[in-house]
Protein backbone atom coordinates (compact mmCIF):
# COMPACT_ATOMS: atom_id res chain seq x y z
CA UNK A 1 0.00 0.00 0.00
CA UNK A 2 1.40 3.45 -0.70
CA UNK A 3 0.42 7.21 0.49
CA UNK A 4 1.46 10.18 -1.40
CA UNK A 5 3.46 13.12 0.62
CA UNK A 6 1.80 16.14 -0.02
CA UNK A 7 1.49 20.01 0.80
CA UNK A 8 3.66 22.22 1.35
CA UNK A 9 4.93 24.64 4.52
CA UNK A 10 3.87 28.26 5.26
CA UNK A 11 7.26 29.46 4.06
CA UNK A 12 6.52 27.55 0.82
CA UNK A 13 9.14 25.06 0.99
CA UNK A 14 8.04 21.05 1.12
CA UNK A 15 8.05 19.51 4.46
CA UNK A 16 10.71 16.78 4.95
CA UNK A 17 8.60 13.82 4.72
CA UNK A 18 9.09 11.67 7.91
CA UNK A 19 11.44 8.99 6.99
CA UNK A 20 9.40 6.29 9.11
CA UNK A 21 6.67 6.60 11.44
CA UNK A 22 3.95 4.87 13.55
CA UNK A 23 0.89 4.99 13.23
CA UNK A 24 -2.61 3.67 14.84
CA UNK A 25 -5.30 3.89 11.90
CA UNK A 26 -8.92 1.76 13.29
CA UNK A 27 -7.66 -1.13 11.30
CA UNK A 28 -5.14 -1.68 13.31
CA UNK A 29 -1.18 -0.34 14.20
CA UNK A 30 1.22 0.08 11.03
CA UNK A 31 4.47 0.63 10.73
CA UNK A 32 5.08 4.13 7.66
CA UNK A 33 8.03 4.11 5.82
CA UNK A 34 9.19 6.60 2.93
CA UNK A 35 10.17 4.83 -0.08
CA UNK A 36 13.64 5.43 -0.52
CA UNK A 37 14.09 3.01 -3.74
CA UNK A 38 11.32 5.55 -5.16
CA UNK A 39 13.37 8.96 -4.37
CA UNK A 40 14.16 11.65 -5.49
CA UNK A 41 11.49 11.20 -8.20
CA UNK A 42 8.38 10.91 -5.25
CA UNK A 43 8.46 11.13 -1.63
CA UNK A 44 5.77 8.12 -1.23
CA UNK A 45 5.06 6.64 2.28
CA UNK A 46 5.00 2.75 2.21
CA UNK A 47 2.15 1.12 4.33
CA UNK A 48 4.05 -2.00 6.70
CA UNK A 49 1.09 -3.80 7.95
CA UNK A 50 2.43 -6.67 9.13
CA UNK A 51 6.84 -8.07 9.55
CA UNK A 52 6.96 -9.72 6.15
CA UNK A 53 6.29 -5.86 4.44
CA UNK A 54 8.79 -4.70 7.30
CA UNK A 55 11.49 -7.47 5.61
CA UNK A 56 10.97 -7.19 2.36
CA UNK A 57 10.97 -2.95 2.48
CA UNK A 58 14.45 -3.41 4.42
CA UNK A 59 15.51 -6.24 1.92
CA UNK A 60 14.27 -4.10 -0.78
CA UNK A 61 16.16 -0.83 0.56
CA UNK A 62 12.96 1.02 0.74
CA UNK A 63 14.30 1.27 4.26
CA UNK A 64 17.68 1.48 4.85
CA UNK A 65 21.50 2.60 6.28
CA UNK A 66 22.20 1.38 9.42
CA UNK A 67 20.84 3.63 12.17
CA UNK A 68 17.58 3.45 10.84
CA UNK A 69 17.79 0.10 10.31
CA UNK A 70 18.09 -0.83 14.28
CA UNK A 71 15.03 1.86 14.18
CA UNK A 72 12.96 -0.08 12.63
CA UNK A 73 14.18 -3.45 13.82
CA UNK A 74 12.72 -2.37 17.12
CA UNK A 75 9.08 -0.67 15.45
CA UNK A 76 9.15 -4.11 13.58
CA UNK A 77 8.74 -5.92 17.25
CA UNK A 78 6.91 -4.08 18.10
CA UNK A 79 4.31 -4.25 15.37
CA UNK A 80 4.27 -8.27 15.86
CA UNK A 81 3.12 -7.65 19.31
CA UNK A 82 0.93 -5.09 18.80
CA UNK A 83 -0.71 -7.44 16.38
CA UNK A 84 -0.76 -10.55 17.83
CA UNK A 85 1.61 -12.18 16.16
CA UNK A 86 4.35 -14.61 17.71
CA UNK A 87 7.10 -11.83 18.54
CA UNK A 88 10.02 -14.39 18.95
CA UNK A 89 9.87 -15.36 15.60
CA UNK A 90 8.78 -12.16 14.24
CA UNK A 91 12.24 -10.95 15.86
CA UNK A 92 14.32 -13.64 14.14
CA UNK A 93 12.91 -12.94 10.74
CA UNK A 94 13.74 -9.32 11.09
CA UNK A 95 17.27 -9.81 12.44
CA UNK A 96 18.14 -12.05 9.95
CA UNK A 97 16.89 -9.52 6.77
CA UNK A 98 20.34 -8.38 6.56
CA UNK A 99 23.69 -9.37 7.68
CA UNK A 100 25.99 -6.41 7.84
CA UNK A 101 24.48 -3.34 9.98
CA UNK A 102 24.96 -4.41 13.37
CA UNK A 103 22.87 -1.70 14.42
CA UNK A 104 19.44 -4.21 12.74
CA UNK A 105 19.88 -6.92 15.28
CA UNK A 106 20.78 -4.02 18.07
CA UNK A 107 17.43 -2.81 17.66
CA UNK A 108 15.40 -5.80 17.34
CA UNK A 109 16.58 -7.13 20.84
CA UNK A 110 16.54 -3.72 22.44
CA UNK A 111 12.64 -3.96 21.76
CA UNK A 112 12.57 -7.75 22.40
CA UNK A 113 14.13 -7.49 25.70
CA UNK A 114 11.40 -4.94 26.70
CA UNK A 115 8.46 -6.53 25.13
CA UNK A 116 9.96 -10.13 27.50
CA UNK A 117 10.75 -7.70 30.56
CA UNK A 118 6.95 -7.05 30.67
CA UNK A 119 5.80 -10.21 29.70
CA UNK A 120 8.13 -11.51 32.56
CA UNK A 121 6.55 -9.31 35.03
CA UNK A 122 3.01 -10.28 34.71
CA UNK A 123 1.82 -7.54 32.20
CA UNK A 124 -1.28 -8.21 29.58
CA UNK A 125 0.19 -8.83 26.17
CA UNK A 126 -1.12 -5.84 25.55
CA UNK A 127 0.85 -3.83 27.30
CA UNK A 128 3.78 -5.93 26.88
CA UNK A 129 3.42 -4.52 22.99
CA UNK A 130 2.85 -1.35 24.72
CA UNK A 131 6.82 -1.77 26.57
CA UNK A 132 8.39 -2.95 23.05
CA UNK A 133 6.61 0.22 21.38
CA UNK A 134 8.17 2.74 24.09
CA UNK A 135 11.82 1.23 23.19
CA UNK A 136 11.45 1.59 19.71
CA UNK A 137 10.58 5.20 20.57
CA UNK A 138 13.17 5.43 23.11
CA UNK A 139 15.83 3.95 20.62
CA UNK A 140 14.55 6.35 18.10
CA UNK A 141 15.15 9.52 20.04
CA UNK A 142 18.29 7.97 21.52
CA UNK A 143 19.68 7.98 17.60
CA UNK A 144 18.36 11.89 17.29
CA UNK A 145 20.24 13.08 20.16
CA UNK A 146 23.16 10.56 19.01
CA UNK A 147 22.97 12.85 15.55
CA UNK A 148 22.91 15.70 17.29
CA UNK A 149 25.94 15.30 19.11
CA UNK A 150 28.35 13.46 16.40
CA UNK A 151 27.53 16.64 13.61
CA UNK A 152 29.12 18.58 16.70
CA UNK A 153 31.76 16.44 17.22
CA UNK A 154 32.28 15.92 13.70
CA UNK A 155 32.50 19.60 12.91
CA UNK A 156 34.93 20.38 15.83
CA UNK A 157 36.97 17.50 14.43
CA UNK A 158 37.22 19.01 11.04
CA UNK A 159 38.14 21.98 12.46
CA UNK A 160 41.00 21.38 14.07
CA UNK A 161 42.08 18.62 11.45
CA UNK A 162 41.59 21.43 8.48
CA UNK A 163 42.37 24.87 10.09
CA UNK A 164 41.45 27.05 6.95
CA UNK A 165 38.03 26.54 7.48
CA UNK A 166 36.67 26.08 4.02
CA UNK A 167 36.08 22.25 3.52
CA UNK A 168 35.55 20.48 0.71
CA UNK A 169 34.42 17.44 2.14
CA UNK A 170 34.33 13.80 -0.36
CA UNK A 171 31.48 11.72 1.17
CA UNK A 172 29.97 8.01 -0.30
CA UNK A 173 26.47 6.50 -0.29
CA UNK A 174 24.09 8.28 1.82
CA UNK A 175 24.46 9.02 5.69
CA UNK A 176 21.62 11.61 6.43
CA UNK A 177 18.10 11.93 7.82
CA UNK A 178 16.84 9.16 5.57
CA UNK A 179 19.39 6.51 7.83
CA UNK A 180 18.84 7.85 10.76
CA UNK A 181 15.91 9.37 13.82
CA UNK A 182 18.20 12.82 13.18
CA UNK A 183 20.30 14.34 11.03
CA UNK A 184 22.23 11.43 10.14
CA UNK A 185 25.74 10.38 10.91
CA UNK A 186 28.70 11.82 8.08
CA UNK A 187 25.93 13.90 6.41
CA UNK A 188 25.10 15.40 9.74
CA UNK A 189 28.52 16.64 10.21
CA UNK A 190 28.73 18.11 6.58
CA UNK A 191 25.54 19.63 6.81
CA UNK A 192 26.64 21.29 10.53
CA UNK A 193 29.89 22.79 8.33
CA UNK A 194 27.60 24.10 5.79
CA UNK A 195 25.24 25.71 8.58
CA UNK A 196 28.45 27.24 10.12
CA UNK A 197 29.25 28.58 6.91
CA UNK A 198 32.45 25.87 6.66
CA UNK A 199 31.71 23.72 3.84
CA UNK A 200 33.12 24.96 0.57
CA UNK A 201 31.47 21.72 -1.48
CA UNK A 202 30.25 18.25 -0.80
CA UNK A 203 31.41 15.65 -3.47
CA UNK A 204 28.62 13.55 -3.58
CA UNK A 205 29.79 10.09 -5.06
CA UNK A 206 27.11 8.25 -7.11
CA UNK A 207 27.59 4.80 -5.28
CA UNK A 208 27.00 2.04 -8.25
CA UNK A 209 25.13 0.08 -8.40
CA UNK A 210 22.10 1.57 -6.03
CA UNK A 211 22.92 5.21 -6.51
CA UNK A 212 22.20 5.62 -2.55
CA UNK A 213 24.77 8.88 -3.66
CA UNK A 214 22.77 10.47 -6.53
CA UNK A 215 19.86 9.55 -5.37
CA UNK A 216 19.25 9.83 -1.98
CA UNK A 217 22.95 12.15 -0.56
CA UNK A 218 22.24 14.45 -3.64
CA UNK A 219 18.53 14.67 -2.82
CA UNK A 220 19.16 15.66 0.87
CA UNK A 221 22.04 18.11 -0.23
CA UNK A 222 19.72 19.93 -2.18
CA UNK A 223 16.65 20.17 0.54
CA UNK A 224 19.42 21.72 2.57
CA UNK A 225 20.81 24.00 0.44
CA UNK A 226 24.44 22.64 0.04
CA UNK A 227 26.77 23.62 -2.88
CA UNK A 228 27.46 19.79 -3.68
CA UNK A 229 28.57 18.10 -6.69
CA UNK A 230 27.81 14.54 -8.04
CA UNK A 231 30.41 12.35 -9.64
CA UNK A 232 30.98 8.52 -10.79
CA UNK A 233 32.69 6.57 -7.83
CA UNK A 234 35.75 6.00 -10.55
CA UNK A 235 36.23 9.74 -10.88
CA UNK A 236 37.10 10.40 -7.12
CA UNK A 237 40.89 8.87 -7.97
CA UNK A 238 41.38 12.32 -10.54
CA UNK A 239 39.43 14.90 -7.85
CA UNK A 240 41.81 13.62 -5.18
CA UNK A 241 45.08 14.41 -7.53
CA UNK A 242 43.71 17.31 -8.32
CA UNK A 243 43.85 18.56 -4.65
CA UNK A 244 40.28 19.19 -4.52
CA UNK A 245 39.35 17.33 -1.74
CA UNK A 246 40.11 18.21 2.22
CA UNK A 247 38.68 15.37 3.78
CA UNK A 248 36.88 12.28 3.02
CA UNK A 249 33.17 11.56 5.76
CA UNK A 250 32.00 8.30 5.50
CA UNK A 251 29.51 6.48 7.89
CA UNK A 252 29.74 2.61 8.56
CA UNK A 253 27.16 -0.65 8.93
CA UNK A 254 29.78 -2.07 11.42
CA UNK A 255 32.93 -1.75 13.11
CA UNK A 256 34.74 -4.45 14.75
CA UNK A 257 36.64 -4.33 17.66
CA UNK A 258 40.00 -3.78 16.20
CA UNK A 259 38.30 -0.39 14.46
CA UNK A 260 38.36 -2.48 11.18
CA UNK A 261 35.16 -0.64 9.16
CA UNK A 262 32.29 -2.52 7.43
CA UNK A 263 30.82 0.59 5.21
CA UNK A 264 29.17 0.74 1.64
CA UNK A 265 31.30 -0.86 -1.18
CA UNK A 266 33.78 1.15 -2.15
CA UNK A 267 34.43 2.60 0.81
CA UNK A 268 37.72 0.82 0.79
CA UNK A 269 39.01 2.64 -2.19
CA UNK A 270 38.47 5.58 -1.04
CA UNK A 271 40.65 5.23 2.22
CA UNK A 272 43.46 4.01 -0.04
CA UNK A 273 43.27 7.27 -1.74
CA UNK A 274 43.19 9.51 1.14
CA UNK A 275 46.00 7.77 2.53
CA UNK A 276 47.82 8.36 -0.95
CA UNK A 277 47.12 11.94 -0.75
CA UNK A 278 47.57 12.81 3.14
CA UNK A 279 43.56 13.30 3.20
CA UNK A 280 41.86 12.96 6.22
CA UNK A 281 39.51 9.91 6.25
CA UNK A 282 36.87 10.65 8.70
CA UNK A 283 33.94 7.37 10.03
CA UNK A 284 31.31 8.72 11.47
CA UNK A 285 28.78 6.01 13.47
CA UNK A 286 26.55 6.19 16.46
CA UNK A 287 28.35 4.17 19.50
CA UNK A 288 25.02 1.51 18.41
CA UNK A 289 27.39 0.87 15.02
CA UNK A 290 30.29 -0.37 17.07
CA UNK A 291 30.23 -4.27 17.92
CA UNK A 292 32.71 -5.30 20.42
CA UNK A 293 31.85 -8.96 19.90
CA UNK A 294 33.01 -8.87 15.97
CA UNK A 295 36.51 -9.26 16.75
CA UNK A 296 38.24 -8.18 13.37
CA UNK A 297 37.08 -7.34 9.44
CA UNK A 298 36.88 -10.87 8.28
CA UNK A 299 34.36 -11.82 10.40
CA UNK A 300 31.91 -9.52 9.54
CA UNK A 301 29.43 -10.83 7.17
CA UNK A 302 28.92 -8.98 3.65
CA UNK A 303 25.80 -9.31 2.41
CA UNK A 304 26.14 -10.34 -1.31
CA UNK A 305 23.25 -8.80 -3.39
CA UNK A 306 21.60 -10.28 -6.60
CA UNK A 307 24.15 -9.55 -10.05
CA UNK A 308 20.47 -7.80 -11.64
CA UNK A 309 21.86 -4.55 -9.20
CA UNK A 310 24.53 -4.69 -12.14
CA UNK A 311 23.88 -6.13 -15.10
CA UNK A 312 20.20 -3.83 -14.99
CA UNK A 313 20.34 -0.42 -15.12
CA UNK A 314 16.99 0.27 -13.19
CA UNK A 315 16.34 -2.21 -10.53
CA UNK A 316 13.00 -3.17 -9.42
CA UNK A 317 11.62 0.28 -7.69
CA UNK A 318 14.13 2.31 -8.46
CA UNK A 319 11.43 4.55 -11.10
CA UNK A 320 13.79 7.60 -9.45
CA UNK A 321 17.01 6.52 -11.45
CA UNK A 322 15.84 6.51 -14.74
CA UNK A 323 11.97 7.81 -14.24
CA UNK A 324 11.07 4.90 -15.87
CA UNK A 325 7.99 2.69 -14.14
CA UNK A 326 8.64 0.80 -11.09
CA UNK A 327 9.38 -2.68 -12.39
CA UNK A 328 11.11 -1.62 -15.68
CA UNK A 329 14.82 -2.23 -16.30
CA UNK A 330 17.23 -2.23 -19.07
CA UNK A 331 20.04 -4.91 -19.52
CA UNK A 332 23.37 -3.34 -19.59
CA UNK A 333 25.60 -6.37 -19.79
CA UNK A 334 24.67 -9.13 -22.63
CA UNK A 335 22.00 -11.52 -21.41
CA UNK A 336 23.72 -14.05 -18.57
CA UNK A 337 26.41 -11.96 -17.51
CA UNK A 338 27.26 -12.73 -13.68
CA UNK A 339 27.94 -9.86 -11.40
CA UNK A 340 30.21 -9.54 -8.25
CA UNK A 341 27.85 -7.56 -6.11
CA UNK A 342 29.22 -7.07 -2.69
CA UNK A 343 26.77 -4.56 -1.14
CA UNK A 344 29.69 -3.43 1.77
CA UNK A 345 33.45 -3.78 1.72
CA UNK A 346 35.74 -3.73 4.91
CA UNK A 347 38.55 -0.33 5.64
CA UNK A 348 41.28 -1.98 8.27
CA UNK A 349 41.57 0.55 10.75
CA UNK A 350 45.29 1.70 9.80
CA UNK A 351 43.82 3.59 6.53
CA UNK A 352 41.11 5.72 9.14
CA UNK A 353 42.29 8.60 10.98
CA UNK A 354 39.60 9.11 13.47
CA UNK A 355 36.18 7.23 14.21
CA UNK A 356 33.69 10.11 15.41
CA UNK A 357 30.69 8.82 17.88
CA UNK A 358 28.09 10.62 20.11
CA UNK A 359 30.78 9.84 22.93
CA UNK A 360 33.49 10.88 21.78
CA UNK A 361 36.37 11.05 18.83
CA UNK A 362 38.76 8.15 18.76
CA UNK A 363 42.22 8.74 16.69
CA UNK A 364 44.41 7.29 16.47
CA UNK A 365 42.10 4.49 15.73
CA UNK A 366 43.31 1.14 18.22
CA UNK A 367 41.49 -1.97 19.46
CA UNK A 368 42.35 -0.28 22.67
CA UNK A 369 40.11 2.88 21.94
CA UNK A 370 37.48 1.21 20.82
CA UNK A 371 37.26 -0.87 23.98
CA UNK A 372 37.53 2.73 26.16
CA UNK A 373 34.53 4.34 23.90
CA UNK A 374 32.31 1.31 24.30
CA UNK A 375 32.81 1.52 28.14
CA UNK A 376 32.63 4.85 28.30
CA UNK A 377 29.28 5.30 26.33
CA UNK A 378 27.92 2.82 28.71
CA UNK A 379 28.26 5.06 31.63
CA UNK A 380 26.87 8.04 29.17
O1 LIG B 1 22.96 -0.78 1.64
P1 LIG B 1 22.62 0.46 2.42
O2 LIG B 1 22.09 1.56 1.58
O3 LIG B 1 21.77 0.16 3.63
O4 LIG B 1 24.02 0.93 2.97
C1 LIG B 1 24.12 2.03 3.82
C2 LIG B 1 25.50 2.45 4.03
O5 LIG B 1 26.46 1.78 3.72
C3 LIG B 1 25.70 3.67 4.79
O6 LIG B 1 26.80 4.36 4.32
C4 LIG B 1 25.92 3.24 6.23
O7 LIG B 1 24.80 2.49 6.70
C5 LIG B 1 26.10 4.31 7.10
S1 LIG B 1 24.57 5.07 7.40
C6 LIG B 1 24.85 6.02 8.67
Amino acid sequence: MADQYAGTDPGGQPPAPPVLRWEEPPEGPVVVLLDQTRLPAEEVGLVCTDVPALVRAIQTLAVRGAPLLGIAGAYGVALAAARGYDVDDAAAQLAGARPTAVNLGYGVRRALAAHRAAAEQGAAPAQAAEAALSEARRLHREDAEASTAMAARGLGLLDELLPGGSHRVLTHCNTGALVSGGAGTAFAVALAAHRAGRLRRLWVDETRPLLQGARLTAYEAARNGLAYTLLTDNAAGSLFAAGEVDAVLVGADRIAADGSVANKVGTYPLAVLAKYHHVPFVVVAPVTTIDPGTPDGASIEIEQRPGSEVTQLTAQGFAGVAGTAPGAATAVAPLGTQAYNPAFDITPPELVTAIVTEAGVLSPVTAGGIEELCARSRQV
